[in-house]
């Protein structure tokens, strides 16, 4: 089988394609020929050497759909020609984060799954919905979920939710909104990407390039009063903005560095308004489940950005370092995939 290595990240590392020998299943492992792999964010910062030391070489993406080919004695819940997912976090079943599913991490801690046959434990798979296709499915196992459990047990209806940038989590985050009833403020650098997010539910759009104080611009969309939630994918230049988006008793789910770590930010604001922020870490296989059952309310097809053929993998990951993309980049291994 073909899969792709990073060698040595750093600045300008690219993908080595490579041939492997096929995986077989063992007891308690399920073989899944990779149909649909997404990219986030990080699999940016792990090829140039951002994220932390990898062990090289390293298959990079955390985040694959794919239907079963094989499985090992004693697997009881899946079977060949299922349609599955890989979760996040191989160890992280349910409940809440503990020091053992560190390390379980796929694309990283883990070989990735940016190749055409990968073997998993049984444990670290769900199976998709029906009415997902691979494509879609390929984007929920990061992305969707860090949106689900950034936004879901944190807003009700007649709410605001404020957003930052057209990202994968963030078009996610605003998908989940609008299925949970919330009115949406969206942030971006392009007027033709918030133009697509209000095609996409939003009900606001903020060009954070031309209004520079845009917390004044949230305050003012909403009278004063401030969203109830931020979800705040920018890190170090956003966080005290958010901050001050925020209404009283307000929260902030706390989860990306896309303008770095947000370490030496002023987060006193949080006191005088009694807001809550909380870490937000994807999430276990426990809450992909819960999420796959809110996943028919939304509509998938507007968040993917671009396909890439699993042979031009490398034009996917240019695509997210372009800052050109609108949601999410895939890559298939197979054209029916869709
Ligand atoms: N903690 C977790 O579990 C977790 C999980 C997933 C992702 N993350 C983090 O969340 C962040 C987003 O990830 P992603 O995969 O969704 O990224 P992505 O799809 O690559 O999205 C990046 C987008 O962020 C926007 N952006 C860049 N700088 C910004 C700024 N100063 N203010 C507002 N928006 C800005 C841009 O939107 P425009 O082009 O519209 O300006 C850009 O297109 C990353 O930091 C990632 O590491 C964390």
């Amino acid at each position: 089988m073909k899969r792709y290595v990073i060698d040595e990240p750093g600045p300008q590392a690219t993908l080595r394609l490579e041939e492997s020998p096929d995986a077989i299943a063992e007891a308690g492992e399920v073989l899944v020929r990779v149909k649909a792999c997404s990219l986030n964010y990080r699999d940016l910062m792990v090829l140039r050497g951002s994220y932390g030391e990898i062990k090289q070489p390293l298959v990079p993406l955390s985040d694959c759909a794919g239907e079963v080919v094989a499985v090992g004695a004693g697997v009881d819940g899946f079977e060949p020609g299922d349609r599955v997912a890989g979760c996040f976090f191989q160890n992280w079943q349910a409940g809440r984060l503990t020091k053992d599913v560190y390390g379980s991490d796929l694309g990283f801690g883990q070989p990735g799954v940016l190749c055409e046959l990968r073997v998993f434990h049984q444990h670290g798979l769900v199976k998709l919905p029906r009415y997902v296709s691979f494509v879609e499915g390929a984007c929920l196992p990061c992305a969707g979920l860090t949106a689900f459990n950034a936004v879901v047990p944190h807003i009700a209806r007649d709410r605001t939710v404020l957003l930052l940038g057209t990202g994968g989590v963030s078009l996610f985050a605003l998908q989940f909104a609008k299925a949970s009833g919330a009115s949406v403020i969206i942030t971006s650098s392009d007027d033709a990407k918030l133009e697509r997010a209000k095609a996409n539910g939003a009900d606001h759009g903020i060009n954070y390039r031309t209004i520079e104080k845009w917390d004044d611009e949230v305050l003012r969309l909403t009278d004063g009063h401030g969203v109830e939630l931020v979800v705040e994918t920018g890190g170090a230049q956003t966080l005290e903005r958010s901050i001050n988006s925020l209404a009283p008793g307000g929260h902030v789910s706390l989860l990306g560095q896309l303008t770095g770590k947000a370490t030496g930010v002023n987060v006193h604001g949080l006191v005088y308004k009694g807001a809550t922020m909380q870490g937000v870490f994807v999430g276990s296989k426990q809450d992909f489940l819960a999420m796959n059952a809110f996943v028919p309310q939304l509509n998938m097809a507007g968040l993917i950005d671009d396909i890439v053929p699993f042979n031009e993998a490398p034009r996917a990951f240019e695509r997210i370092a372009s800052g050109k993309h609108f949601g999410k980049v895939v890559i298939t291994t197979d054209q029916s995939s869709r």
